[in-house]
């Protein structure tokens, strides 16, 4: 990236007209018009002949890009408000969007928290089956709340199964201390699997809190959050890495655990301050060649760091980079695509929504550029709180050409057990929004689009290989 921007600049400034420099600059320009031409050709012939399969797909990821409205009316500013709600907001501002979301009381709870009545359920559906409906209730093949909250997804090549891991929050929410955020115990690390990526068994918590010892890392009273999991292909290891904090959130640690098996159960192995910084929100993710990273917030949020994992994936090692600093962003959630790493955060407002930003980089120690909002379809409200919730991960679907499916979580901070999954179509094409760089006369970032949908799902002829 650098390169090219060193190059462009240069030849730019420094040439005077009828100088040999002038000359090159134009030779260069015919270079590029002719590349131009010739790829707007081959691109064209591309569609119309040459790859079946990709023709094949076309008509099938449409449909997840066509865009979505949304209407709802904000109730009248009469009427019943839960006292928190008043205190939340003061007794004089109008509510917002987002006030109404987080007052349990609001009209339209049922809007962002449909009841049990529309529930996704496996054994239900009949012709509905397959269909994700973001934020309405999921249910498990036993017929419960799937509980796997800020959760990510492995794919086991070795069973050809995908297995969800997640935050178990089904106990009560209280709030430690007057003014501390919501919380719910620890119970543990739920996992789930599927081969369909709609069907979902529960295989029970893989790692449980603890009951009873208080200077143990998984002990109740303590927090555990954003558990992800990958596989190491050289110690044939299942590698769970977790923010791990106090009550609090003043440790700031990233925990580690293992398994010889997918569904558990996981050996907790230890906790620590990555490179001695802060850690909160965090993910894990494994590249093609098979090194893995660490991606957490640090610095008091403000900052992202990004660190190599050893060949066992069970510490961190060197390098490490500082990126998006100043940012303020939480929540990473990173994939690729054609060589380019992408990544949704979100902002750090707590339970609350707030928009989300995606981010591209060419090399996964960065420079990362901010991209601007991902979020498309809805209304405005809703792309400026990502759709009422927050990134947790992006699915790869290799089978399907562009596309991922987008992971977030829309909080419940009233009931924390009822926290709703929204999974979203994630496409990656077409020019950015922010920073418009071109190289050649193409835009060098492409676009992160997540789509609304009421409904959706994936299409009919899609497999997972
Ligand atoms: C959010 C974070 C969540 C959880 C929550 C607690 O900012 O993304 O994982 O830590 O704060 O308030």
């Amino acid at each position: 990236m650098r390169m090219r921007h060193k190059y462009r600049k240069s030849s730019a400034f420094h040439c005077n007209a009828g100088s040999p420099c002038a000359l090159l600059a134009v030779v260069w320009s015919l270079v590029a018009c002719t590349l131009m031409v010739q790829f707007y050709c081959y691109t064209r012939h591309d569609d119309k002949v040459e790859h079946p399969i990709r023709l094949n797909h076309r008509p099938l990821t449409r449909e997840l890009e066509e865009v979505e409205e949304e209407n709802f009316q904000m109730p009248p500013p009469r009427g019943k408000r839960s006292p928190r709600a008043i205190k939340r907001r003061g007794p004089r501002r109008p509510p917002s969007a987002i006030d109404e979301f987080l007052d349990e009381s609001s009209e339209l709870r049922n809007f962002f928290f449909p009841d049990r009545r529309t529930a996704i359920d496996p054994f239900k559906e009949g012709n509905n089956s397959m269909y994700f409906y973001p934020g309405q209730q999921w249910l498990d093949t036993d017929g419960n709340p799937i509980q796997a909250h800020g959760g990510g997804l492995l794919y086991d090549e070795n069973s050809e199964t995908y297995y969800w891991y997640g935050e178990n929050k089904d106990g009560p929410t209280y709030q430690a201390h007057s003014g501390g955020a919501a919380r719910v115990d620890i119970i543990g690390v739920s996992c789930y699997s599927s081969s369909d990526l709609w069907t979902w068994k529960n295989e029970g918590v893989v790692l449980p809190g603890e009951e009873m010892n208080d200077t143990h890392d998984l002990y109740k009273l303590n927090v555990l959050e954003r558990p992800k999991v990958i596989h190491n292909d050289k110690t044939g290891q299942y590698v769970m890495w977790m923010h791990i904090d106090d009550v609090n959130y003043t440790k700031a640690s990233v925990g580690v655990a293992v398994s010889d098996s997918p569904s558990g159960p996981f050996e907790y192995l230890y906790s620590k301050r990555p490179h001695g910084f802060e850690s909160r929100d965090m993910t894990i993710f494994k590249d093609d060649d098979g090194k893995a990273y660490l991606v957490y917030s640090s610095e008091d949020n403000s900052e992202l760091h990004i660190s190599s994992l050893t060949e066992d994936y069970l510490d961190i090692s060197q390098p490490m980079r500082r990126i998006l600093i100043g940012q303020h962003r939480e929540a990473p959630a990173l994939f690729k695509h054609q060589g380019v790493y992408y990544m949704v955060t979100s902002g750090c407002t707590g339970w609350a929504p707030n928009r989300a930003l995606a981010h591209a980089s060419e090399s996964i120690m960065g420079p990362w550029e901010t991209m601007g909002n991902p979020c498309v379809g809805g209304n405005r409200i809703f792309r400026m709180t990502t759709f009422f919730s927050q990134s947790t991960f992006v699915v790869p679907l290799p089978g399907l050409p562009n596309s991922f499916i987008f992971m977030a979580d829309r909080w419940n901070p009233a009931e924390l057990r009822d926290s709703r999954y929204v999974w979203l179509p994630l496409t990656v094409g077409g020019p950015v929004d922010e920073p418009l760089e071109y190289n050649f006369g193409f835009p060098v970032w492409s676009r992160v689009s997540v789509f609304w949908h009421r409904k959706w799902k994936l299409p009919d002829g899609w497999r997972i290989r």
